[in-house]
């Protein structure tokens, strides 16, 4: 795959530590330590005991061109490798692949092995690509590692699905090397872009209550929104996550999460914090229509028969926002849509006064609801439109967010 890289420069002089540890996707290090090579980094290879089964230290050495650290001592002349020296050296890590026992060890902090003591020591931002069977990377306890993971500000290189080396297929396949480079490419141009920068994001489903236990909902996962509110964090923003129900976890630090049920709730906050932001990204799938009155008791089947629902429409949280922006505040709106999705999309973008709205289509295969990948289109309101590949939501995320930063410049 080719991947353009946003400026060729970006990696130059960079010490990066590159952590291996034991799984089959280890070979796959060599090209990565290959590459940040050729991009003019310096690496340091640091590898766990079980690692060294997969790929031999001579092999890592001499494409790094550094010795391979793996032991507190050198066997040879009882020298002491100072983790707390490296941690201090880098102005990255990347721990890649990252097994299962590995992720469960960084995020509980069990210090038995140099790459964790390593860890523990490094003030440098920290990316992590997995790599494991599906089930394993499913579980409840990777996941959970994961989550706290991020919260410590660390970013996971989510993998991808493929076939993996149990031959099942699913996710667990770490993420290709060139993609891993390009992301640490892309967070060393875009490191702090939006610092001292306020944003509101919208996202998930909106409920509108029928009864006590029933609702209109929709099949917004909110995973747009919150890939969208992780990118902005980390890129030095301070978020506010405005969010419908949904089963997901905000971790970073910058994101200040409000949860809502309603349209009629999440316009309220929309609109009162609206004013003291730099821009608004509304990600949300809010319901165009409530019940006009929801019934305070369940309704019973046997009394009540045949059902009708009054519906009445809730207000356009979007267009109320674009009547109120500021010359120097942005609006991103979402468009999904089934047919003549371009002159929908534009429409929208010029009657909610938007800036630049993202359309995706769900008669694309790998965009829209419950999937971890998208496929969109941008339209701005200069008249230009923009299409891009399928890609994972965080990384259409990173684009929606260059195009952000770009207007707010
Ligand atoms: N939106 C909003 N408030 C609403 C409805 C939509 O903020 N009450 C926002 C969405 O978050 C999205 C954009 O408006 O950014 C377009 O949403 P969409 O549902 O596609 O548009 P609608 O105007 O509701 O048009 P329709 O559902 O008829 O296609």
């Amino acid at each position: 795959m080719h991947i353009n890289c946003i400026n060729k420069e970006m990696l130059k002089d960079k010490k990066i530590i590159v952590g291996i540890t034991g799984s089959i996707a280890a070979y796959k290090a060599a090209y990565i330590i290959r590459g940040l090579v050729k991009k003019g980094a310096e690496v340091q290879v640091v590898i766990t005991p079980s690692g060294k089964e997969f790929i031999t230290p001579l092999t890592l050495s001499t494409l790094s061109s550094n010795p391979v650290i793996s032991e507190f001592f050198s066997n040879r002349d009882g020298t002491w490798n100072s983790h707390v020296d490296l941690g201090l050296w880098a102005d990255a890590m990347l721990v890649a692949p990252a097994t299962a026992s590995t992720i469960g060890k960084m995020s509980n902090g069990v210090a038995d092995n140099m790459l964790i003591t390593t860890y523990l020591s490094c003030k440098a931002p920290v990316f992590i690509a997995p790599a494991m069977d599906l089930d394993m990377f499913a579980h409840p306890a990777t996941q959970q590692n994961l989550d706290k993971l991020r919260s410590f500000g660390n970013y996971i290189i989510e993998p991808t699905e493929g076939e993996l080396a149990s031959h099942l297929v699913g996710k667990g396949r770490m993420e290709e090397p060139d993609m891993i480079i390009h992301r640490l490419d892309t967070f060393f141009a875009s490191q702090n872009d939006l610092q001292k920068k306020k944003i509101l994001i919208t996202a998930g489903p909106t409920y509108e209550k029928i009864d006590p236990v029933r609702f209109i909902g929709n099949y917004s996962s909110g995973k747009m929104g919150f890939a969208l509110a992780e990118v902005c964090a980390q890129r030095g923003a301070d978020v506010i996550l405005l969010s419908g129900p949904v089963a997901l976890t905000a971790s970073h630090p910058n994101i200040r999460r409000i949860n809502v049920e309603s349209a009629e709730e999440m316009y309220q906050v929309a609109i009162s914090s609206f004013p003291e932001t730099d821009a608004a990204i509304l990600c949300a799938a809010v319901a165009d229509y409530r019940p006009a009155a929801a019934s305070l008791e369940k309704i019973k089947r046997e009394s009540e028969g045949e059902v009708t629902l009054r519906l009445i429409p809730n207000k356009d949280i979007a267009a109320s926002l674009g009547a109120m922006k500021k010359e120097n505040q942005k609006l991103v709106g979402f468009a999904l849509e089934t047919n003549n999705e371009l002159a929908y999309a534009k429409a929208k973008l010029e009657k909610k006064n938007l800036d630049f709205i993202v359309l995706n289509s769900l008669s694309e295969p790998g965009a829209g609801f419950r999937v971890d990948t998208n496929k969109i289109t941008i339209l701005d309101n200069t008249g230009r439109t923009t299409g891009y590949p399928v890609k994972s939501k965080q990384e259409v995320a990173l684009d929606i967010v260059d195009k952000l930063v770009d207007l707010l410049k």
